[in-house]
């Protein structure tokens, strides 16, 4: 190091050590924006080096890194709505050459490195990535390598199959705890009845619902809680409220108003969004995550803002009359996510603590990834809606992919040592949170 460096440093400040700013009433500016928080967030991306592993972000914990498998499945879908609603393709290789890596030799997104992190949902964030390819018409793989469509029905496949559904409370998906998790499997086969107009998935993702409703998952005020434990047949319903959760359902619902027009799913869409303002936006349309915004949050916490703004924005445009609502909601919540950029060594990088208006010395993927999204979503109405097969979808799909996945018995015996490994240690490995809950409440 020389030392005179070091002395110059704070004396001649760089010239883009600079707080984010953004021009909201100009979508160039928005753009620029988002772009630069993009830049920042692939800083913690180093999947593309020589040695590294890609499609992943550093971890899991608590070797090597803060994060989780399913982190950086969830950064792709992140980078593929920036692409899709901004036009900026800057990320498209990076992004094209991580979900292939990880799709795994069976092409389901399972594979043995990550079998301790696997849970349902885990497994489904990155199908709702590969959906997001299928959608946006991203650059399809040769016909040699797993095909997105394809990827997305081998997870569903999987997720319908009875070994995972052991009869516990009715209709859960299994997952040590039943979680939400059948919330992600109603939200791609939504996604896949649209896309490919096969009934069988809408018929799906219509028991789901019930299903959720009846186990009061989602209650008469349109809260949407975590997850129940299956040993007292999901009787005990943990109160914890997480945006994300709500906000699988909510764009799981715009996919099926979408596809059906049916009244039904705009009467479910209205109350989630009232559920979703009252909870997650209690002051000054601002996003926040109740559950753990005034104590500690995980580092998979530290994300779900983001993808409750993304998936407003789908819902704003897939269900138009609720554009200006969600709209309303993203513009004010963005205004306050920029405002607290002014961290890191650029002096922009973002924290989490939207309504805090400063900076909170959080630093981390998932806090550059909800600035992003919230950002991004600013811009998707002008952006054309997700293509189906029937108006000029390209990726091929595959009705009977997957099902090559073993039971979890047989993936990774879990011993009670893990087990208390998985609740304790690394807090929520497995279900996101749903996982942790569950441990706490025993
Ligand atoms: C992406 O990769 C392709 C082929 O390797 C290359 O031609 C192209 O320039 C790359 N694009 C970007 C934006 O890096
Ligand atoms: C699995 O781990 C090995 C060893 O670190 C690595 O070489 C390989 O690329 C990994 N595969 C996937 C799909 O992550
Ligand atoms: C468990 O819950 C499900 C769904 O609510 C219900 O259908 C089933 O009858 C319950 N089983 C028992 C043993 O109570
Ligand atoms: C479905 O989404 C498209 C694209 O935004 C929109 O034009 C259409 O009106 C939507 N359908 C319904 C039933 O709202
Ligand atoms: C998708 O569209 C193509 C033609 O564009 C058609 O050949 C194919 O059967 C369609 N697939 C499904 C599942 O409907
Ligand atoms: C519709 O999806 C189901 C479930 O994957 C599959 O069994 C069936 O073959 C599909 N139908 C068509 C026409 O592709």
């Amino acid at each position: 190091m020389i030392p005179s460096l070091v002395y110059l440093l704070p004396l001649y400040p760089l010239a883009t050590q600079a707080a984010l700013e953004v021009d909201f009433g100009s979508k160039a500016s928005i753009k620029q924006a988002a772009a630069q928080v993009a830049e920042d967030l692939l800083t913690y991306y180093h999947g593309d080096e020589p040695g590294q592993i890609p499609g992943i972000l550093p971890g899991p914990p608590p070797d090597g890194g803060d994060y989780y498998w399913w982190e950086g499945g969830a950064m792709w879908g992140a980078l593929l709505d920036y692409w899709h609603w901004t036009g900026d393709d800057t990320f498209n290789n990076k992004t094209y050459q991580g979900l292939l890596f990880q799709a795994g030799p069976n092409k389901d997104f399972v594979n043995n490195n990550w079998s301790f992190s696997l849970g349902n949902d885990d497994q489904a964030f990155w199908a709702m990535s590969a959906l997001i390819a299928a959608e946006t018409n991203f650059k399809d793989p040769p016909p040699e390598e797993a095909q997105w469509l394809a990827l997305a029905q081998a997870v569903w496949n999987e997720q319908t199959d009875d070994r995972l559904r052991d009869g516990g409370c009715g209709f859960g998906l299994r997952w040590q705890a039943v979680s939400l998790n059948p919330g992600f499997s109603y939200k791609n086969s939504a996604r896949l009845a649209r896309y490919t107009k096969n009934d069988t998935y809408l018929d799906w993702s219509i028991r789901t619902w019930d299903w959720l409703v009846a186990v009061k998952y989602i209650d008469k005020e349109w809260n949407v809680y975590d997850g129940a434990d299956i040993s007292n047949n999901c009787t005990e319903i943990v109160k914890q409220q997480f945006s994300y959760n709500a906000g699988v359902l909510l764009q799981g619902a715009a996919y099926l108003y979408n596809y059906t027009s049916d009244q039904i799913w705009l009467d479910r869409i209205n109350g989630l969004l009232d559920g979703i303002e009252r909870v997650f936006f209690p002051e000054n349309g601002i996003a926040y995550e109740p559950a753990c915004e005034g104590g500690v949050c995980t580092a998979d916490m530290l994300t779900y803002k983001g993808f409750l703004h993304r998936w407003m924005a789908y819902t704003a445009q897939l269900a138009p009359t609720t554009s200006d609502r969600v709209m309303r909601l993203t513009m004010s919540s963005a205004k306050a996510a920029v405002a607290q950029c002014t961290g890191g060594t650029n002096g922009r990088r973002c924290g989490f603590h939207w309504s805090s208006g400063k900076f909170d010395n959080l630093l981390g993927a998932g806090q550059q990834m909800n600035v992003l999204g919230v950002l991004s979503a600013l811009l998707a109405l002008d952006a054309t809606a997700p293509v189906t097969n029937g108006t000029g979808g390209t990726s091929k799909g595959d009705p009977n992919a997957g099902s090559s996945r073993s039971p979890y018995s047989e993936l990774s015996t879990i011993t009670t040592g893990d087990r208390a490994g998985a609740g304790i240690v690394t807090v929520a490995a497995i279900t996101l949170a749903s996982a942790s809950l569950w441990w706490m409440i025993k």
